[in-house]
């Protein structure tokens, strides 16, 4: 099995640069795109915080923090990616966007590279179908945050050869995490219970069986659960959690996955959760309080 050194991260938002700080702790040389140079620097910064947060807890040196930064190599130009082994996709949940990178991906990677995304919602097998190499492909989803959380669904389609598979899986052990192996469907293991599990949140809210705060701390002390579901939904986006059920209710057409009204007009709105300051709570405050939209 080719071994994996050199790894690409394409987007450096929440997840890319998560993707990117953990895989270049764990040893590897790592390429991290971004569009424009604002977005880089911020994911950049995002990770040295992370990285700094740990030392100042001693639960890293500063060598390794320092050696960690050495191994990152942020750019805008995908040319970078040549001697990529393995590149992970994390833009934005758009189909076009997707093919069309895998596309100029296609052109400038070499013959073994794999290819991965980290997409929590759309067809792995409808990305992989439209790439030069249908068979080196899979899909590779990390949860948020991910420096913290073990889970990587390992997730292949009919066309991923079966070293592909293994590739992949051995690089998501290889960061400390703990990977799961799924069949190309859409929400794979995690999504399709979690997302119906939120929208029922909601809809309990919105008939009016207990507050958010309530809801939230039911499911907390009830479950052992770290979060609520609407601290949860805000911590993932609302703009995602809208964009994912759209996906998931296109594919399905239950009703356990469509939008309920309220996150609709809440997503129209601005109102994304922890990522503009406010959603289901208002983040402006020392403690989060409930915000206006659900006053
Ligand atoms: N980035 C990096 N590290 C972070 C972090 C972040 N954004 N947020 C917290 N941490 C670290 C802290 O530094 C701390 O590290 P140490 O233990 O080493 O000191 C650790 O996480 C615990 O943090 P806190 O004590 O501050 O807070 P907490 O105990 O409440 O934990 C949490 C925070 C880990 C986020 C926890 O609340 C949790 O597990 N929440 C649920 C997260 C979850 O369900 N994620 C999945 C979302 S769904 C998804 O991602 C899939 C999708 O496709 C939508």
């Amino acid at each position: 099995m080719a071994e994996i050194r050199r790894v690409g991260v394409v987007g450096a938002g929440l997840m890319g640069s998560g993707i990117a700080q953990v895989s270049a702790g764990a040893g590897y040389e790592t390429v991290v795109r971004e569009v424009e140079q604002g977005f880089l620097d911020r994911g950049m910064a995002r990770i040295t915080k992370t990285l700094d947060r740990a030392v100042a807890k001693e639960k890293l040196g500063a060598a390794e923090r320092d050696a960690a930064v050495g191994r990152l190599h942020p750019t805008l130009d995908l040319a970078d990616f040549t001697e990529c082994d393995l590149v992970i996709e994390a833009i934005t949940e758009n189909l076009g966007a997707k093919h069309e990178l895998f596309g100029a991906l296609g052109e400038v990677c070499g013959e073994s590279a794999v290819f991965a995304s980290n997409t929590s919602s759309l067809s792995i097998t409808e990305l992989a179908a439209r790439t030069d190499r249908p068979d080196r492909f899979v899909g590779l989803h990390f949860f948020s945050p991910v420096p913290v959380m073990s889970l990587v669904e390992v997730i292949r389609c009919g066309q991923t050869s079966d070293e592909t598979f293994d590739r992949a899986f051995a690089f998501a052990e290889s960061l400390g995490k703990s990977p799961i192996a799924c069949r190309d469907n859409t929400g794979f293991v995690v999504n399709r219970l979690l997302v119906p599990y939120m929208l029922d949140a909601i809809r309990a809210y919105e008939s009016g069986v207990a507050s958010i705060p309530d809801i939230d701390k039911g499911l907390r002390l009830g479950c052992g659960y770290p979060m609520g579901p609407f601290t949860l939904s805000d911590f993932v986006g609302l703009d995602t959690l809208y964009h994912i059920t759209g996906i998931m209710y296109e594919e399905y057409k239950e009703a356990r996955f469509a939008s309920p009204p309220l996150l609709r007009r809440m997503y129209l709105a601005g109102y994304h959760g922890r990522k503009t300051g406010k959603g289901f709570y208002d983040y402006s405050g020392d403690e989060p309080v409930v915000s206006d939209f659900v006053k």
